[in-house]
Formats: C-alpha cells, sequence, structure tokens
C-alpha cells in the first residue's frame, strides 16, 4: 500500500503508523479529523481486526465517527468515555514549543474538548507541518451564525488593537454558501502571516461575544509524532 502514496501522504502514513502502536487495549481514546487522522483510524481498525485489540474510540467529527465505526472500531460519546486517556490528532502548524494551529478540516471545536478531556494528546503530522512562529497557516476561528459579520468586525478591531502582523478575516466557504461545522457554526479565517503571542491571542479570541473557540491549541499537546517521506519518524 505504502509504495503508491505520494510522497506527502507516506509521511502522514509512517507517523499515524508509529502513533497507532502506542494505543493499549483497553484504552479509551479520542480520535483526530483530517487526512493524517485518517490513516490512525485505518491503522486502529486493522489492529482490531487482526490482533483483537480493544478500545473505545471518541472521534472527533461525523467524518471521523463514519471512518472508525467503517474500521470496526467501537465508537462512544465524550460523556460516555469520560475522561481519555489518549487523543491522537493531525494539526496545521506546530512549533517548537508543541503549541498548534488546528482547523484546517473545521473540525477544531471538538478536537480541543476531546484533547482537552485527555491524559496525553499526541499530534501526528508530516514534516512540512513544523514552523518557527504560527500564524502561516490561516487561524480557523468558529463563530456562531448569529450577528456573524458583527464577530467578524469585532475580531479584525481585536487584531487591529494587538498590532497583529496580517490581519485579513475571510469567511470560510463551501462551494456558494458558508461551510458549516457539526455544530452548525460557520467559520472565519484569519490570515495573520505570523502569531506573536498565540497564548495572549487565543484568550483574547475567545472573549469576544459570538467566538465559540479558535484553533490555537496551547499546552494542550504533549508529543508530535513527525512523519517524512522517506519513512523515518521522529518524536517532538
Ligand atoms: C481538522 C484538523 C486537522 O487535524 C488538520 O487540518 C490537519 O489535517 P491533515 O491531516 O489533513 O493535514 O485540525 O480540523
Amino acid at each position: 500500500m505504502q509504495a503508491e502514496l505520494s510522497p506527502m501522504d507516506k509521511a502522514k502514513f509512517v507517523a499515524a503508523s508509529r502513533a497507532a502502536d502506542l494505543v493499549e487495549d483497553g484504552m479509551r481514546v479520542g480520535l483526530g479529523t483530517g487526512s493524517t487522522a485518517a490513516w490512525l483510524v485505518r491503522r486502529l481498525g486493522e489492529r482490531v481486526r487482526e490482533e483483537g485489540l480493544k478500545i473505545r474510540g471518541v472521534p472527533t467529527s461525523s467524518r471521523t465517527a463514519a471512518l472508525a465505526r467503517e474500521e470496526g472500531i467501537e465508537v462512544v460519546s465524550l460523556d460516555e468515555a469520560g475522561w481519555l486517556d489518549l487523543t491522537i490528532d493531525g494539526a496545521d502548524e506546530f512549533d517548537a514549543d508543541l503549541n498548534l494551529i488546528k482547523g484546517g478540516g473545521g473540525a477544531l471545536l471538538q478536537e480541543k474538548i476531546v484533547a482537552t478531556a485527555s491524559e496525553r494528546m499526541v499530534v501526528i503530522a508530516d514534516a512540512a507541518k513544523e514552523v518557527a512562529h504560527l500564524g502561516r497557516f490561516p487561524l480557523p476561528v468558529e463563530v456562531v451564525p448569529f450577528g456573524r459579520d458583527t464577530t467578524e468586525a469585532l475580531i479584525a478591531e481585536m487584531l487591529e488593537a494587538m498590532d497583529v502582523m496580517g490581519r485579513e478575516t475571510r469567511l470560510r466557504m463551501d462551494g456558494e454558501v458558508p461551510f458549516v461545522t457539526d455544530e452548525g457554526n460557520h467559520i472565519i479565517d484569519l490570515h495573520l502571516g505570523r502569531i506573536g503571542r498565540p497564548r495572549q491571542l487565543a484568550m483574547i479570541l475567545n472573549q469576544i461575544p459570538g467566538v465559540v473557540e479558535n484553533g490555537l491549541f496551547i499546552d494542550i499537546c504533549d508529543m508530535v509524532v513527525v512523519g517524512h517521506s522517506d519513512g523515518r519518524t521522529e518524536l517532538r
């Protein structure tokens, strides 16, 4: 299977496979969203079928829930599982402090809730996701549809007050209509270029009425498994 993969997919695949080995019998596992997390779910499915691995999976999106069921993984809600042993998820960017930008796939809200409810969060990523400073990837902010334009204007005002480098805000679209998250919300992507003070930005964003959550994951990730296209993996 690996021989047919593009270099990028190979990197994602090896990172996901190494992280899948961290999962032990009886664990309650948060299952991330995105193309890298999909490799993880497939690998865990193989382990369930071939080794009889018994886990309860808490998916972070409807997409991941469907894939996990297809793979024969027992799917439970976060409230049924309670505290989780481990969450494994992808990321759009990570820095040397293991702070992350997530939400490129639009699942940041459930992803942050699940990761925060976990003893340990492990990120799986190809090497291109490692950055010196967060912010090249647009920062997703989930907002309620009510008063969305007002919320966007307040975000823009706050970015100006904080003197953030780039300040463009863009409503995420799904063709002709706004993208809708699993929770029925919209996403505004912030094109910032470089985020100087991620912790402060994350806190201030969540104080704006209408903002549900932002894609900055600060002090949540414990380890990153970095995958390379030549098949190597490294731990951060
Ligand atoms: C979804 C996410 C994903 O983990 C992130 O976008 C990375 O995706 P991929 O593994 O496809 O590169 O945060 O909301």
